[in-house]
């Protein structure tokens, strides 16, 4: 089955208050976050959405895939399920050798050439963490950043997975705007549980949750996107500085202000 387009009925909140959002579209090739502070319901509502709902969890809230319930297969049969999730606490159950797990995964998925296959998603994985996987070491030897980005380069490309949900994965060592940039080349839906500012802003759009609610839905506008083009900058300076510090180096004044006119301040 060919997924066009995902919908969120709305339900309730945690007090039984109505979702103040009522009907979300999402097509292919959109990338959209939940935000909102921690116990306000994000983990939830993609639950929701892992679970095809439809009015049987406590939210009441239903999920429609091409604008009808979900078959039932998508539940019993892992192979049909369009649905990947990936959370902070999603590990490999495997101590395999990356390349042998990837293997399995790509041959049990009954994907053609599957070297290829195999090196396509080492590759997409290395462009998302900082410290490239060596394919001939263990699933477990893996650290944080790699394990999650070889868990989203196997949805995307050896699951093929046509939705992927992310629950905060960001402080993960994962480097969110090459993710968006190669994710947005795939035609897929990607959902995201942030509180990255940079995803955020990023995304086609974001819903906001407040007391286990869908509040409302902020479109990324023209203004914002401005913002963001800033933000981005601020944050690669962050990044720089980091890398300087785990390399040992000793921070002067000099090179603040340096990096900062580079970017157009001041710097003072
Ligand atoms: N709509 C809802 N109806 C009932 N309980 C909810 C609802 N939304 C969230 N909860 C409950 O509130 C708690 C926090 O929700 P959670 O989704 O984990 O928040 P977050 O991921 O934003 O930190 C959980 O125990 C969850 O079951
Ligand atoms: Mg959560």
């Amino acid at each position: 089955m060919r997924i066009e387009e995902l919908r969120i009925l709305g339900g309730v909140g945690k007090n039984n208050q109505p979702d103040l959002v009522e009907d979300i579209t999402l097509k292919m090739g959109d990338v959209i976050s939940i935000v909102g502070p921690t116990g306000s319901g994000k983990t939830t509502l993609i639950d929701d959405i892992a679970l095809f709902a439809h009015r049987n969890t406590p939210t009441n809230r239903s999920v429609l895939i091409n604008g009808a319930t979900a078959p039932e297969e998508f539940m019993t049969d892992p192979s049909r399920n369009p649905i990947a999730f990936i959370t902070q606490h999603t590990n490999f159950l495997s101590d395999l050798p990356v390349n042998e797990f990837l293997e399995i995964h790509a041959s049990i998925r009954r994907r053609e050439n599957i070297a290829s296959v195999i090196e396509e998603t080492l590759d997409f994985a290395n462009q998302l963490t900082g410290e490239p996987i060596n394919p001939v070491n263990g699933m477990t030897e893996l650290s944080g950043g790699q394990t999650r980005a070889l868990l989203i380069a196997d949805a995307v490309i050896i699951g093929n997975s046509p939705i992927i949900l992310l629950d905060e994965i960001e402080n993960a060592g994962i480097h969110r705007t090459k993710a968006l940039e190669l994710l947005k080349k795939y035609e897929k839906i990607f959902i995201f549980v942030t509180h990255d500012p940079r995803i955020a802003l990023l995304s086609d759009f974001r819903v906001v949750m407040q007391n286990g609610a869908m509040v409302k839905t902020i479109d990324a506008h023209d203004e914002e996107l401005v913002v963001a083009e800033e933000i981005k900058k601020l944050d690669d300076l962050i990044l720089h500085f980091r890398k300087l510090i785990r390399d040992g180096q000793r921070l002067e004044r000099s090179m603040l202000e340096e990096r900062l006119s580079a970017l157009g301040y001041s710097g003072k």
